[in-house]
């Protein structure tokens, strides 16, 4: 029999929680995680997030209740990589040098969201449980009977154009562009294109799963909240077929028949589990009085690393905001970074920059690599007669990291990559009086 079923509830809210959702009533048991036998004949599977003795507080774990358990699948075999790579990369040098590129563009041949994968650079190492690659995708064919899952990583996506629906082990997941959707690392999916063309952004994270940064003196609200998290409501798939599951390890893509559909899981709980997030949502912090914060006041996501507040990643946006603060340059300083700066831009202009930078394109400022407006910015910036000004219309991002960022081949010598992108500062001239 094929069925796919769902309750009328897609998400539930908040974020981290102790979740627990049933497709079928009384398909979660009563008492236990794992009972001489499962309800509705279903298999319990765990799946660990985090090593089971990882504090509670920062402890994942979701039970699973499914059809059958994810083993029953054929040995996996290596398949092609295509443009996916995994840190640490092919051994190159790093270039000092401040990069752009244009946006790639969509593909012409059919191409899912996993052969649409374009990694275009990384720190750390996949295999080591720290460090980050950033990948670009383009896809125009949904995965119809195709499954992934990733063993290097958790992923944040980041559309910039034309939603994705991600169906994953643990219910459904509608992204569209503003929004984000973050997948666990293990947690099997397929991605749906109901708009066709579609292009964002994928942080992979290797690290220790994001979360909400602390707030400090800012108190107990603000930034992104947790209540506008939503997490999937347990949705299944009885569906019977040659399928196809397509594994990421240790850098390398590998593919198993598999003879059902692996969205079988009628009922779980548990904290280990996809969300996603309406970055309209976003609670900005700025000055009011003068200068401007750091762009960590905008961070929305954080992985921390073992060293107390430097990042494995912080994922930080640049989203519509007032600007108020007097007698300030308004637009982001010059500055110099020891953490490494990959940005994106999902629609609008980004407030640093005149021109180059366009959605679905994006930069790389790496570790004390310096960046800052272009002249013409500088030279507006500078003279302006402060108003209270709202910037509105636009949504860039940065992911930010405490690794060097190492850009693949494809990235150094794509031709959408803007060799003359230096030139953007070399009209800054010299205003010193003596
Ligand atoms: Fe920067």
């Amino acid at each position: 029999m094929d069925s796919v079923v769902s309750t009328e509830l897609i998400y539930q809210t908040g974020f981290g929680n102790e979740f627990a959702t049933e497709a079928l009533a009384g398909a979660l048991p009563k008492r236990g995680n794992s009972p001489q036998k499962a309800p509705h004949g279903l298999y319990a599977e765990l799946l660990s997030g985090t090593a089971f003795t990882v504090p509670r507080e920062t402890n994942r774990r979701s039970w699973l209740y499914r059809i059958r358990p994810s083993v029953v699948h054929e040995p996996f075999e290596q398949i092609e990589n295509g443009l996916i790579r995994a840190a640490p990369f092919d051994n190159q040098p790093v270039p000092p040098n401040q990069m752009r590129w244009d946006p790639i563009p969509m593909p012409e041949a059919p191409t899912d969201f996993i052969d649409g994968l374009v990694t275009m650079m990384g720190g750390g190492d996949a295999t080591s449980g720290t460090g980050l690659a950033v990948h670009l995708y383009t896809a125009n064919t949904s995965m119809t009977d195709r499954f992934f899952y990733n063993a290097d990583g958790e992923m944040l996506i980041v559309p910039q154009q034309g939603r994705l629906t991600l169906h994953t082990e643990m219910g459904v997941i509608d992204v569209a562009p503003n929004e984000i959707a973050v997948v666990q690392r293990g947690i099997k999916f397929r991605v749906d294109v109901p708009d066709g063309m579609s292009r964002g952004y994928v942080c992979e994270n290797y690290g220790a799963a994001l979360r909400l940064p602390s707030l400090g003196p800012i108190g107990s609200n603000g930034l992104a909240n947790p209540r506008d998290f939503e997490t999937p409501v347990a949705a299944f798939e009885d569906r019977e077929g040659e399928f196809t599951l397509t594994c990421k390890m240790a850098g390398n893509m590998w593919s198993a028949k598999i003879y059902h559909s692996p969205m079988d899981v009628v009922a779980w709980h548990g904290n280990y589990a996809p969300y996603k997030y309406d970055l309209a949502d976003f609670n900005v912090i700025g000055s009011i009085s003068f200068d401007h914060p750091d762009p960590s006041i905008y961070t929305v996501l954080t992985s921390p690393s073992n060293s107390a507040g430097t990042a494995n990643i912080d994922f930080v946006i640049f989203p519509p905001r007032w600007l108020v603060a007097e007698d300030t340059y308004r637009p982001p300083w010059y500055h110099r970074n020891v953490m490494s700066e990959f940005m994106g831009l999902i629609h609008g202009q980004y407030d640093g920059r005149k021109e180059g930078f366009v959605p679905g394109g994006c930069s790389l400022h790496n570790c004390m690599s310096p960046h800052g407006n272009d002249a013409e910015v500088y030279e507006t910036a500078s003279d302006a007669e402060l108003q209270p000004h709202y910037i509105k219309d636009t949504m860039a991002f940065m992911f930010e990291t405490s690794m060097v960022y190492k850009p693949t081949k494809f990235a150094l010598e794509t031709e959408y990559r803007q060799f003359d992108y230096s030139d953007c500062w070399q009209g800054l001239q010299k205003h010193f009086s003596g």
